[in-house]
Order: structure tokens, then sequence, then C-alpha cells
């Protein structure tokens, strides 16, 4: 079973995708590393995160056990992983490794922008998980604060306006809803009534998989 989870930042995906990851017993992949840790090689080397021919280079020559780093998940690389990750190179550089781990036997749980449209066109679920930006903002100033990090939320909603802008219109597999994906609005809901719903909609589905070979 391959379960393909995108959405914008902060809308929870990435907690939905290691709940069902391991509710399911089955291996996890956040996409958004990969485009974090190859921003982050580049800006440790000094190169401009705008020079499409570095960025295709560094994500060649990427290496995914990089990706265990504390570093990477701060606000700033997530502004710079998505720059790096508007060039077509980059994305087709990283598209391999990604179908790879999604393609291993017995399946796996991805979280990205375009796993349902790109990476997994074929996958059996495909989740899109999204809430207001002030919500996200909100979680993400929590999630600051519990690390003792410095928390300005006006800062931060000005931040994920702006990367909402430039994921959803970059014309190389932007951020949008595959037609066939159950959208799951988090605004309102916690972790745990997040996770309800998504395991509502895959035994919903799985039922009638089932109901029509009978
Ligand atoms: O956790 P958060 O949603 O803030 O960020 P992330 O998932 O780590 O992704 C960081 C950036 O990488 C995003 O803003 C996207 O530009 C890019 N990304 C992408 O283009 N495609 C993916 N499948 C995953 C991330
Ligand atoms: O992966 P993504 O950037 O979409 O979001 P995340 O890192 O999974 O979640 C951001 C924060 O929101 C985490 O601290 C979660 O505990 C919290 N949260 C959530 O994921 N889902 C809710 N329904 C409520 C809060």
């Amino acid at each position: 079973m391959i379960i393909a989870i995108d959405g914008p930042a902060a809308s929870g995906k990435g907690t939905l995708a290691k709940r069902l990851a391991a509710h399911f017993g089955l291996p996890h992949l956040d996409t958004g590393m990969l485009y974090r840790g190859v921003a982050r090689q580049m800006l440790d080397e000094g190169a401009r995160l705008d020079d499409v021919d570095a960025a295709a280079g560094f994500a060649l020559s990427f290496e995914p056990g990089l990706i265990d780093d504390e570093r990477l998940r701060g606000r700033e690389m997530g502004e710079a992983a998505s720059v790096v990750a508007a060039h077509p190179p980059v994305r087709a550089a990283l598209l391999a490794l990604q179908r790879a781990f999604a393609e291993q036997p017995g399946g796996a749980v991805l979280d990205g922008r375009d796993i349902g449209t790109v990476i997994c066109p074929g996958a059996d679920i495909k989740l899109f998980v999204t809430a207001t930006p002030e919500v996200r903002a909100r979680r993400r100033a929590l999630e600051l604060a519990g690390r003792g990090e410095p928390v300005d939320e006006a800062a931060i909603l000005l931040d994920i306006r702006q990367r909402d802008a430039r994921d959803s219109q970059r014309d190389a597999a932007p951020l949008v809803k595959a037609d066939d994906a159950v959208v799951i609005d988090t605004s309102a809901l916690d972790v745990a009534g997040v996770v309800a719903s998504a395991l509502a909609i895959i035994e919903g589905k799985r039922h009638r998989i089932i109901s029509s070979f009978q």
C-alpha cells in the first residue's frame, strides 16, 4: 500500500505521515528533507540558491544519509528549500530516489508537495492535508517556542504565505491537490482527530475495493 500525503507548510502532513506509517508498519519518507538537504549543502558551499546548474549538481550527488540533521528543520532552511525545489533539474534528480522508496515491497508512506501528482500518481491512498495560514503559523510558533527559539508569529505567517505562493505558482510540480486525493482540513482538528479521519478514509477506500470484487 502506497500512501501519498501532500499539503502546505505546517498543515500537519508530516505528523500524519509518521502516525500512519507506525499504524501500518510501513517505512516513511519526508520528501521535504531532500530539498532541505540540497539547499543546506549549497549554502554550506557558498553556492547561490538561484543558480540552477549548481543546484542540479548538488541534487545529482545528494546523499540521503545527510537528512537526519536538526539544522535542516529550521525556518530558514524551509525557505531555502522552496527556492531550490522550484528548479526542474533538481526535481528530476530527486525523482528516482523517491520512486524507489515508494515502490519497495509492502509499500510506504511519503509526504511532500507532489507525491500524489508526480512521484506516485498511482498511489493507493492520496490525502491532501490543509489548514488556514493563521492556524499553520500558530503551530509553527508553538513548535519554535517548544524548542526555546524566539517567536515572531507575524513573521512566521508572512513566511508561510510566501512559501504557499512560491510552491503553488511554480511551473515544476506545483503544490496542487491530485484529482483523486481526499482533502483533510486540519484547522479545527487535533492530531488524534486528523489520524482518525485519515484511517476512516483509508478503511472506506479498502472496503470499496473489496466490495467491487464480491
Ligand atoms: O514541513 P514544511 O511543509 O514546512 O516543509 P517541507 O515539507 O520540509 O518542504 C520544504 C520545501 O521543499 C517546500 O516549501 C517545497 O518548496 C519543497 N518541497 C517540494 O517542492 N516537494 C516536495 N515533495 C517536498 C518539499
Ligand atoms: O509536515 P508539516 O510541515 O505539514 O507539519 P507538521 O510538522 O506535521 O506539523 C506542524 C505542527 O503542528 C506539529 O507541531 C504538530 O504537532 C502540530 N499539529 C498537527 O500536526 N496537526 C494538528 N491537527 C494539530 C497540530
